[in-house]
């Protein structure tokens, strides 16, 4: 196929399906080279369609066609035709039951969508348009059938069978072969379908409903993995509970199953009563897992979970509405993450991951709107546009709306959705319905993309003690939307005012509503000058031009009642020192480090008394991935240069405050998952990671973190030795990696964390280590997480990657060109870091162009990593 070839799908163009499906019988035959599939569906024309066509397009892709039929008898040749997405029935009648039998491929299928096997075992992915890898059929979530699916496979190496719904039947065959038949009540599209055949173990568990139904509860991993599921089982019950109680939702199959698998392109999959998770997401241990990875099974688990209700009851009407349960179940997997552990905590991480993130992509050529207007490739649209801003959008509207209201609204969403497929308007529609809130300028957060920035203008009057704060919205143009035609957002602002002691001043209201480009809001009897703390929690996914002095952040630092603001303040102070550090350096001036924010930090190094979670994260700078998006034009070598320097001028002068914490803060005894032990370890880690931040540290610190590395009884503080290691030129760095590579070589997830510690190297030799490790046994280009750890780490490692003779830009365009016929999905999420080359120095834009230029004219490339060349290409 030809670049030119793929076509743009837009929003507007929807319509309702000429035909439903009501139901579907598949019967899938699991063979040693392939697999056939036979498909028996009930299709009735829409009443409600416009269109009397009686020519059906069905999808399908690289299926063998073996058998069509209609109302039992074979298709003659003159009633259907092959074409190269699919097939088209002719002079079809208004309903008729269609027969299909296809022959597919499994062991072939390297892109991972559709029916493919991970480490031998039968699986499926559906999401997005994967069903019609499988069989011919109306692939579109807004067609919903009952499914009821049968399997047969070879006994020795299936003896698990499993589809969506319960278990109706299951028996023996001939020639060693047995079969089980699935039955799924719940109508849905074709999606939300999963199959899993292989060798497999379960552990089981049970959950008992509010309204007293027993849930059978089972995760299926690899037999090695046994003991590793525990703390996955642990979050489902968790959530199952906590859904009931904050939204009232209770699970409605009578078994909810889960299947860890190794290949997988996404983080997991919520296949009605069949998930199908990346193992990453599943499987724990304090030796191979660290605090993160505990808290992310927590939250994925739940997503995935939560999902049952926002995306699987009510689903989406097309994939633009992706965000109607995207947005939403990450917002619901956000608020599940901070009940069960520290909600600032919680909040901040979310935070950093949208600023670095969401709002890099909102400020370059991908930028789409929450609800985007048109694709080429949906896979390229599960984007941090679409949940994570998604998710900031639902926030908003909790906070507008109140927590009571928002309920309110949910319930009334279901009770008018239950079972359809809708969109994002009928979401906001019952939530303005609920509450009698007036949402319609809110909408534009779906429709519009791009960051509005706000400015901040203050004026204190002394004669009538009145305060007075302007805050004026602008939003920068993004592709297809100039800033000319975009409107003023309703944004709700959450905020404080502090006196001179830093206490709150009583407030009749704590929260504005900005809805106009500029408005004054106005403080009667405020008796001394204010400082502000806004957008508290941060209340909204904007960014705020830096208006207040360094020691007004300081003084928030201190004193900020609202703890996401205190380290916010915190953020905004250290990265207003490495930017102006990074232009002291590019004029080839002495670089010195601020005073006040030396002492900022040795305030935060010698608190005894706050959360230790929320003072490792004040210590831990902002990402250069992040500071580069602030400048003009990036220079990654001296924004690596400045942010080095920061963290080595801090350790030197604070060498002491540094060790007092790490050594106040060593792990005693067993390993526990609290926020109190996870906040210690984070702190003590963070210090650690100064006191080794030298390319050549002291010794006796280097000491020491053998030390820990040799007694660490959990991989958190394990690898927090190896991490802060792997910048340093020491002949102690090899030798840990040997010694950690010869200890976990068999774990692979372990063997992920190996490849990503040297991939985000800042030592000048890491992308020759990173060219030699694609030839290492550890790595295999064929598992998404590999690629990910080694190539995706690499493209997020700013300052190796943006080497100025462009050498990381070639390699990556080497991976994305090799790996596009292989795994489009994949390869197309590693072109991110060439996305914003317009951003860099003419040199470096020069070098990065031609190589996604070279990207562009390979022959036959996927529509995937087309679209992502081109629309980086035609900023
Ligand atoms: N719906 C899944 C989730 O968010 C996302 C997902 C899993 C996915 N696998 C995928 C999306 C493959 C696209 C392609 O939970
Ligand atoms: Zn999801």
């Amino acid at each position: 196929m030809s670049n030119t070839e793929h076509s743009t799908i837009y929003r507007k163009d929807y319509r309702v399906p000429d035909f439903l499906i009501t139901d579907l019988n598949l019967n899938f035959i699991l063979g040693k080279k392939d697999c056939v599939v036979k498909a028996k569906s009930v299709f009735q024309r829409n009443q409600e369609a416009k269109s009397n066509s009686n020519e059906l397009f069905l999808n399908g892709e690289n299926l063998e066609l073996l058998f069509v039929a209609v109302d039992g008898s074979e298709l003659p040749a003159s009633r259907y035709r092959l074409e190269g997405k699919g097939m088209v029935l002719i002079d079809m009648p208004d309903s008729f039951v269609l027969e299909v039998s296809t022959r597919i491929y499994p062991d072939k299928n390297t892109a991972l969508e559709g029916l493919y096997r991970s480490s031998g075992n039968f699986c499926t992915q559906c999401e997005a348009e994967g069903f019609r890898k499988i069989t011919y059929y109306l692939d579109r979530p807004d067609v919903m059938a009952r499914f009821v699916t049968r399997i047969e496979g070879d006994i020795v190496d299936c003896p698990v069978l499993l589809s969506n719904g319960n278990l109706v039947e299951e028996g023996m065959l001939e020639g060693g072969r047995h079969f089980a038949v699935w039955e799924d009540p719940f109508p849905k599209p074709c999606y939300l379908f999963a199959l899993v055949a292989g060798d497999l173990i379960f552990i089981q568990d049970e959950f008992t409903t509010c309204s007293g139904r027993r849930i059978d509860l089972r995760i299926y991993v690899e037999a090695k993995n046994r003991e590793k599921c525990g703390h996955a089982m642990t979050s489902l019950k968790k959530s199952m509970a906590w859904d009931e109680e904050v939204f009232g939702l209770e699970y409605d199959l009578d078994t909810y199953m889960i299947v860890a698998v190794d290949d997988f392109n996404m983080g997991a999959m919520e296949n009605k009563g069949l998930n199908v998770f990346n193992s990453k997401y599943v499987l724990a241990s304090p030796e191979t897992a660290t605090d993160q990875d505990y808290l992310g099974v927590e939250g994925v688990i739940a997503h995935e979970y939560f999902h049952n209700w926002t995306g699987n009851r009510v689903t989406c009407r097309d994939w633009f509405q992706l965000s109607l349960k995207e947005g939403l179940t990450v917002f619901r997997d956000q608020e599940f993450s901070s009940d069960m552990n520290s909600r600032p905590v919680q909040r901040i991480e979310d935070v950093r991951v949208l600023r670095s993130f969401q709002f890099r992509e909102d400020s370059g050529p991908m930028a789409h709107s929450v609800r985007p207007d048109s694709y080429l490739e949906i896979n390229n649209f599960y984007t941090v546009t679409v949940y994570n801003k998604g998710a900031e959008v639902i926030r908003m509207m909790h906070t507008l709306l109140g927590a009571e209201d928002f309920r309110k609204g949910i319930d009334l969403y279901f009770k008018r959705h239950d079972g359809q497929a809708v969109t994002c308007d009928d979401f906001v529609s019952a939530m303005a319905t609920a509450s009698d809130v007036d949402l319609d300028q809110f909408k534009l957060w779906y429709s519009q993309a791009g960051t509005p920035e706000l400015t901040v203008t203050e004026e204190w009057d002394v004669e009538g003690q009145r305060y007075k704060v302007t805050l004026s919205q602008r939003c920068p143009s993004t592709p297809s939307q100039s800033m000319e035609d975009k409107k003023a957002f309703h944004i709700p602002i959450s905020f404080g005012l502090l006196d001179s002691n830093g206490n709150d001043m009583e407030l009749k209201n704590a929260l504005l509503e900005l809805k106009s480009a500029e408005e004054t809001f106005t403080f009667e009897g405020i008796h001394e000058k204010p400082v502000l703390s806004l957008l508290r929690g941060f209340s909204a996914p904007v960014k705020v031009e830096p208006w207040q002095s360094r020691e007004q952040l300081a003084f928030l630092m201190a004193n900020d009642s609202d703890p996401f603001n205190r380290w916010d303040a915190s953020f905004r102070l250290s990265e207003s020192v490495i930017l102006e550090l990074t232009s002291v350096l590019q004029q080839n001036r002495q670089a010195v480090l601020d005073p006040l924010f030396i002492d900022a930090v040795r305030r935060i190094l010698t608190d005894r008394e706050s959360d230790k979670s929320l003072l490792g994260m004040a210590l831990s700078l902002p990402e250069e991935n992040y500071l580069a998006q602030q400048m003009k034009v990036i220079d990654p070598d001296n924004l690596h240069l400045a942010r080095r320097f920061v963290r080595r001028e801090l350790a030197n002068l604070l060498q002491a405050e540094f060790r007092a914490v790490w050594e106040g803060n060593t792990n005693r005894g067993e390993y526990e998952l609290t926020s109190e032990a996870m906040g210690r370890r984070r702190l003590q880690n963070v210090a650690l990671s100064y006191l080794l931040a030298g390319e050549r540290p002291d010794q006796s610190d280097v000491d020491m973190a053998m030390e820990q590395y040799e007694n660490g009884n959990n991989m958190t503080d394990v690898i927090a030795v190896l991490s802060a290691m792997s910048h340093c030129d020491i002949p102690e760095r090899g030798e840990l990696l040997q010694n950690f590579y010869e200890k976990w070589k068999d774990d692979v997830l372990v063997m992920d964390k190996w490849l990503i510690l040297q991939a985000s190297s800042s030592l000048p030799s890491t992308l020759a280590s990173v060219k030699d490790l694609m030839h290492h046994p550890a790595f295999s280009i064929s598992n998404p997480n590999k690629v990910r750890s080694l190539i995706g780490a690499f493209g997020g490692n700013h300052v190796a990657f943006h080497n100025s003779k462009g050498e990381g830009y070639c390699f990556l365009a080497d991976q994305i060109i090799d790996l596009d016929s292989r795994n489009p999905q994949i390869a197309s999420r590693l072109t991110t870091p060439f996305s914003t080359w317009k951003r860099y120095d003419t040199v470096r834009q020069k070098l990065m162009k031609a190589q996604l230029q070279r990207i562009a004219e390979k022959e036959g490339l996927s529509g995937d990593v087309f679209e992502m060349v081109r629309r980086s290409l035609d900023t």
